[in-house]
């Protein structure tokens, strides 16, 4: 994972950098450091925690400098010391670089360079790099002083397995950066006489809104005014330049006490958005502009198999309930991670959807590089502009959810299912779907924001419940049909911010095992509206009363429940089937973050976790 930001140009680094690693703070967080060229040497500071206590110990002298390179930490190799922390100099104190990624052949060039005299300090994979391009630096002809930079970055990269994006200064060239990538994102920002490198755009846009995508296996040559990208095998690479629109202010937080907050509560803005200009005329089916499969490649496919991580899986399984009910065409879900090295046999007419809020998640964009490489079509249903994934793909739904920046993902999960509802009406609609079925199925999605807003006016109770239930460590979450992987999503928001063990099961499934775990001390929250599943679901919670244990039940409004079956009652509108997991995730949010609240817990950035997973 982690975040890497770069600078060199006529403006001292003081808040470039360190805005922009803030910004970055989403991908890892346990440490971050920063390294400068100071005439001609190198220095640099690190400090664990988070970028404000790296900010804190940063020497005006410091920010003053043209040039520099930082860094934030989500540890993958070693502890969260401050000698694993980035940037790391290589033991000849000639190069300093920051990396993001995992290199995995680390060991076998470590115990080579070891052999040649390197020492080294951290138990990082990445100071194996940093000590290999010093090693090939000091092999090189030492006339050709410019390009013995880049041609040492370049060497050492052709001996290097797994995964960076990296930023290296060197102090023999202090007007120079050299930069590279390799299955972690990278992009050059380009701005007048100043140039930046980072692992996501959002940390450019301060500065400039021109930027260059990287692709993989390309080294970028920098300086204040200049930069000229090749691949790592040396074939030159012609440079992009696209113009990047961000609306930075949508990630300020504004009023809210967490970034979490206010994403869930800008959730009926957020939906809104996702679903502008995506009706036909005669509102009886949906329209996505940037599928670029026709039509009648559509309709002959006959298998779909949507892959993801995290939340984003669980929308995944929303997606097969509503696709198989409304198009009738068989879904598959995989776990990403798993997908990409089982090599599940595949018909032709299989088409491949990738849900990822971030577009950068390595596991989902490694099984869609798999799937293409097999020669299938792939999608993607994702919220971010220009990543990895929506560049990776045949074509996609971006979700125009907005920045999210509470690591628990809220508004952009509710904008998933609700795009995978509009893409089961859109595939439904081309095959059996009825006309005023389709018709019905549009009104609701545009009841949708409303209905939210109502929802979102359970947050008073929800808080009083969260008072009530904070102190138990134990809880399951259960639910049928469309309200199963909304279980799931809710043990998964509880467990991730306020570290209670959750775990999420279809309420039928908990006799064959999770009912052992019943008792006064672990409480259960079912999921329910008044569908056809409704009575099962009543025994379901009964057997749990049966066995002493707390219910608090999310139920639609029209159901009726005994009063003595349960402990906590949390009434939501009545909706469209097709949009009630979309209701039912808006209560089950807050009672994780009114929780983590009162367990006073960093709801924003949780322990161990970080926004955009780019490490296996
Ligand atoms: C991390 C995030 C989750 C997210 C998952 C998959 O674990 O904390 O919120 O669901 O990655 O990320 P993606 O960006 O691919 O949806």
């Amino acid at each position: 994972m982690c975040g890497i930001v770069g600078y060199i140009g006529s403006k001292k680094i003081g808040n470039r950098l360190i805005e922009g690693l803030k910004r970055l703070e989403y991908r890892g967080y346990d440490s971050s450091g920063l390294a400068i060229l100071d005439q001609t040497m190198l220095k640099s500071v690190k400090r664990i925690g988070r970028v404000n206590c790296l900010e804190e110990a940063l020497p005006e002298k410091i920010l003053e400098a043209n040039v520099g390179i930082c860094h934030t930490r989500w540890a993958t190799h070693g502890a969260v010391t401050e000698e694993n922390a980035h940037p790391h100099v290589s033991s000849d104190e000639k190069f300093a670089l920051v990396h993001n990624g995992v290199i995995e052949n680390y060991l076998s060039i470590k115990k080579f360079l070891e052999s040649e005299g390197y020492k080294f300090v951290s138990e990082t994979d990445s100071e194996s790099i940093v000590n290999l391009i010093a090693y090939h630096y000091k092999k090189q002809d030492t006339n050709n002083k410019s390009n013995r930079f880049l041609e040492s970055v370049r060497k050492s990269l052709l001996h290097v397995e797994g995964t960076f994006g990296i930023a290296v200064l060197s102090q023999d060239h202090p007007g120079q950066l050299v930069c590279a990538k390799r299955g972690s994102p990278l992009i050059i920002g380009v701005g007048k006489n100043e140039h930046l490198i980072a692992s996501d755009v959002n940390a450019l846009t301060h500065c400039t809104h021109q930027v260059v995508y990287l692709n993989d296996n390309e080294i970028v040559h920098l300086n204040a005014d200049d930069f000229s990208i090749s691949t790592i095998g040396n074939s030159s690479v012609n440079a992009v330049i696209q113009t990047v629109d961000w609306d930075t202010t949508a990630a300020k937080i504004g009023d809210y006490h967490h970034f979490m907050e206010k994403e869930i509560f800008e959730q009926p803005i957020a939906l809104t958005n996702g679903m502008r200009g995506r009706f036909s005329n005669d509102s009886s089916t949906a329209l996505f502009g940037g599928l670029n499969i026709s039509e009648d490649e559509l309709s002959q496919i006959d298998r779909i198999i949507f892959l993801s991580c995290g939340t984003g899986w669980h929308a995944c399984l929303i997606a097969e309930y509503l696709i198989e009910r409304y198009a009738r065409i068989p879904v598959e879900v995989e776990y990403a991670s798993e997908f990409r090295y089982r090599n599940a046999p595949l018909d032709k007419n299989s088409l491949i959807v990738a849900i990822s809020q971030s577009g950068e998640t390595i596991d989902t964009l490694s099984a869609l590089k798999e799937a293409k490489r097999k020669g299938y079509k792939t999608l993607s249903i994702n919220n971010s502009v220009g990543s990895s994934i929506a560049r990776e793909c045949d074509g996609g739904i971006y979700q125009h959810a907005g920045p999210e920046i509470g690591v628990a993902s809220t508004k952009a999960f509710t904008s998933q299912l609700m795009l995978c509802g509009m893409l089961a009406l859109y595939l439904g609609r081309m095959r059996n779907l009825s006309y005023s079925d389709g018709c019905k199925i549009v009104e609701a999605f545009k009841s949708l924001p409303k209905l939210i807003q109502e929802t979102l006016s359970v947050k008073d109770q929800i808080k009083l419940i969260a008072k009530e239930y904070a102190d138990y460590e134990d809880c399951l979450f259960l639910g049928r049909q469309l309200m199963f992987p909304i279980a799931l999503e809710g043990a998964l928001k509880l467990k991730e911010i306020s570290y209670i063990h959750a775990e999420g099961y279809p309420a039928a499934e908990m006799k064959h095992g999770p009912i052992a775990l019943i008792s006064e001390s672990c409480p259960s929250v079912f999921l329910t509206t008044s569908g056809e599943m409704f009575a099962k679901t009543l025994a379901n919670i009964k057997e749990v009363k049966a066995r002493k244990g707390k219910v608090i039940c999310i139920a639609s409004e029209d159901c009726e429940i005994p009063e003595d079956s349960i402990d906590s009652l949390i009434k939501v509108p009545i909706a469209h089937e097709i949009i009630s997991p979309i209701v039912m995730s808006i209560p089950v949010q807050l009672l994780s973050y009114y929780i983590a609240i009162e367990r006073k817990c960093d709801v924003d950035k949780p322990r161990n976790l970080a926004k955009s997973v780019t490490v296996e």
